[in-house]
């Protein structure tokens, strides 16, 4: 298994449509095992595989959208080709978070239930609902396959605002990186004596 890179806003990888999962084959489960544990490193409630640069129709949820705390420990919901079945008219606005947006949150409606069919990584079919939390996080991340980020959800000046945080945090990310670099170059260097 291996921590994969979250491809950060505006990689375009993050504004393609996914292909739909044909192949249920090792590899869709090594990159599912690998979703998985990158989720998890980076302390991510969902992700889509085009947020680490694979085209297809891919999320993970963690169980804790839809259980809370005491669901922890439980398999990570996985959701392949996933089609909205039913969405509730009544919607909540809450705080949201992306993991291409690291440090960026905004307040995003969304249906306050939704209820998905998909298929399982046996390519089984089954039916998923969520609620509150869970909703958000299916829809969130099914938007992530059909190329659609939570700052298009809102309005001009929100995003505006989300944008500059967005870029400042990524610049301050950059100069982190270049900080770093040069120190280990520096301790690469003999010493002469
Ligand atoms: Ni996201």
């Amino acid at each position: 298994m291996a921590v994969l890179e979250v491809l950060p806003y505006p990689n375009e990888s993050l504004r393609r449509k996914a292909r739909p999962v044909t192949e249920f084959d090792a590899s869709l489960a090594r990159l599912v095992a690998d979703m998985e544990e990158t989720m998890n490193a980076e302390d991510g409630v969902g992700l889509a595989a085009t947020q680490v640069g694979v085209d297809l129709q891919l999320l993970l949820v963690h169980p804790y959208a839809f259980k809370g705390d005491e669901a922890r420990d439980e398999p990570v919901v996985v959701v392949i080709n996933p089609e909205i079945v039913w969405q509730s008219d009544e919607t909540i606005t809450a705080e949201e978070g992306c993991l291409s947006f690291p440090d960026v949150f905004i307040h995003v409606a969304r249906p306050s239930k939704v209820r998905l069919r998909a298929l399982n990584l046996k390519a089984e079919p089954f039916e998923i609902e969520g609620e509150g939390l869970g909703a958000r996080a299916l829809l969130h991340e099914v938007d992530h396959l059909r190329g659609v980020v939570m700052i298009d959800h809102v309005s001009f000046l929100q995003r505006q605002r989300a944008l500059k945080k967005h870029q400042k945090h990524q610049a301050d990310l950059a100069a982190e990186a270049r900080r770093k670099a040069a120190k280990a170059n520096k301790a690469k260097v003999p010493t002469a004596g």
